[in-house]
Parts: structure tokens; sequence; C-alpha cells
């Protein structure tokens, strides 16, 4: 079924780059990037908010095939909401996605399930497609509570998600303990926790689950991305650190070769 599954990788760039170094480095993947890798990879980039409507306007203009995502919105479509972002807003740029339940987001901004629930439905309603972030603590994985965790947050995040919806699902399965530390999960335990993602996507959705894609994130780099894509259940990369060059997240989309 892995065939039927392209690939999606996509950087997420965190609180990264201004909107004209965002411009550069747009400019400079797509100039390496070959028609070729467009074909075989999914390309995603996930600027930060202030560079959405430039990166917008080259991807339109340059009529480049790179994707635009999102790391964050709020739930609300409009109102009192000081300093947020909503989905409307997000999806008059483009959008195509939207990362939703970053590790970062839960532990730093303490972010619920309820509210990650909230916000894979906020991007739904606006046309737009998650990025559903889950994984475990070091201390949780130690204590091999790793499957109960992704399960739990793959279940919280996705109630009141119908079948109809969960077809343009993308499920980032990031172990926090390798988020820019280095450490990455070995491929095998990579695949086997996507794996375990996929059998809950399995109990709610059928066979649908083996259309939706699930990434691996955490310390992706060029030479760990290869052996990362040749594992059956890990259909792409959330590529934090390594996506901020564009010669390094070049390397990482062109893994194949
Ligand atoms: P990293 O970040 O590649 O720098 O570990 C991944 C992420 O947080 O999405």
């Amino acid at each position: 079924m892995a065939e039927a599954r392209k690939p999606i990788i996509a950087g997420n760039w965190k609180m990264n780059h201004t909107h004209l170094d965002a411009i550069q480095v747009v400019q400079k993947l797509d100039y390496q990037l070959r028609p070729e890798d467009y074909r075989a990879v999914e390309v995603v980039v996930c600027p930060a908010f202030t560079a959405l409507r430039s990166i917008q306007t080259l991807i339109d203009g340059d009529k480049l095939e790179v994707g635009l995502g999102a790391q964050n919105l709020w739930y609300e479509d409009q109102g009192a909401f000081t300093g947020e972002i909503s989905g409307p807003m997000l999806a008059k740029l483009n959008v195509d996605y939207v990362i939703v339940g970053h590790s970062e987001r839960r532990q730093i901004f303490g972010e619920t399930d309820e509210v990650v629930n909230k916000k894979v439905k906020a991007v739904y309603r606006n046309g737009m497609k998650p990025i559903l972030c889950v994984g475990e603590t070091l201390e949780e994985r130690d204590a091999g509570e790793t499957e109960a965790k992704v399960r739990s947050q793959v279940k919280e995040a996705l109630k009141g998600v119908g079948q109809d919806q969960a077809e343009a699902l993308v499920v980032a399965y990031e172990p926090i303990w390798a988020i820019g530390t280095g450490r990455n999960a070995t491929p095998e335990d990579a695949d086997e926790t996507t794996g375990q993602i996929r059998d809950e996507l399995r109990t709610k959705y059928g066979d649908l689950a083996d259309s939706i894609r699930i990434q691996y994130g955490g310390s992706v780099k060029p030479g760990n991305i290869a052996d990362l894509m040749a594992k059956p259940n890990i259909d792409g990369a959330l590529v934090g650190g390594a996506s901020l060059d564009p010669d390094e997240f070049a390397r990482v989309i062109r893994y194949r070769i």
C-alpha cells in the first residue's frame, strides 16, 4: 500500500527567517530541485506568519511547485483574540497545510489535546490540511508508554473528524526527545511507532488508514533520511533545523539520489 502514498517532506522553520531571508531560501531551494524531485516528493515549507504572504507571492509569481504551510492557527475564525491568526486568514494566502499540536506548542504554550482537536477542525473548516504532530517525552519512552501516548493523542485530536476529511490528514510522529537534539529514533523504532499510529487510524477510518501519510520528525538530516524513508510506515518527514538551509533541505528532499 505504501506505493499509493506520495511522500511529503515539510520544512518547519519555527521562529527563524525574516520574510526577506525566507524568499531567498525558497528561491535557492527551488533552484536545486528538479521536476522529478517534485514528482517523487511533495515539498512544503512552513515559514513564520510574517513570511507567508511573501512566499505565497513567490510561489504564485514563479509558478513554483513548493507547497505552503503555516505553523499554527487559532481555532476561532474571527474575533477578539489579540495576537492570533485565524483559518480564513491563512486560507486566503493559499496556505495548503497547517502544523497543529507541535510539541513546542504543547509544552511551551500549554496546548491541550482539546485545543489541538479544535485547531484540527478549524484547519478542515477552512479548506486546508492539518499536519498533526504527536510524540512522547523521554520519560514516557523509558516507561514504555510511547504507544499509549501516541494512540491517545491521535484519538483525541481527531474527535469529530469524519472519514471524508481524514483523507487529507498528515500525521507527524515526533518523539520529543529527538527534536533539535541531534538524537533521532532508530528507523526501526520510528517505523514501529508510525505503524501503531496507522493502526489507531485504522480503528477509526478502516482501510482509509492506508492512504493517510505519516511523517517522522526529530533531527532528520541528509545523512539519516534515506534509512527512515526506506521503512514501510514512514511517508515523509517534518524537518526543523535541516530545513533552514536550502542546500541541506534539498539534500533531504533528494534522499533517493
Ligand atoms: P528538528 O525539528 O528537525 O530540528 O529536530 C523537527 C520539528 O520540530 O518539527
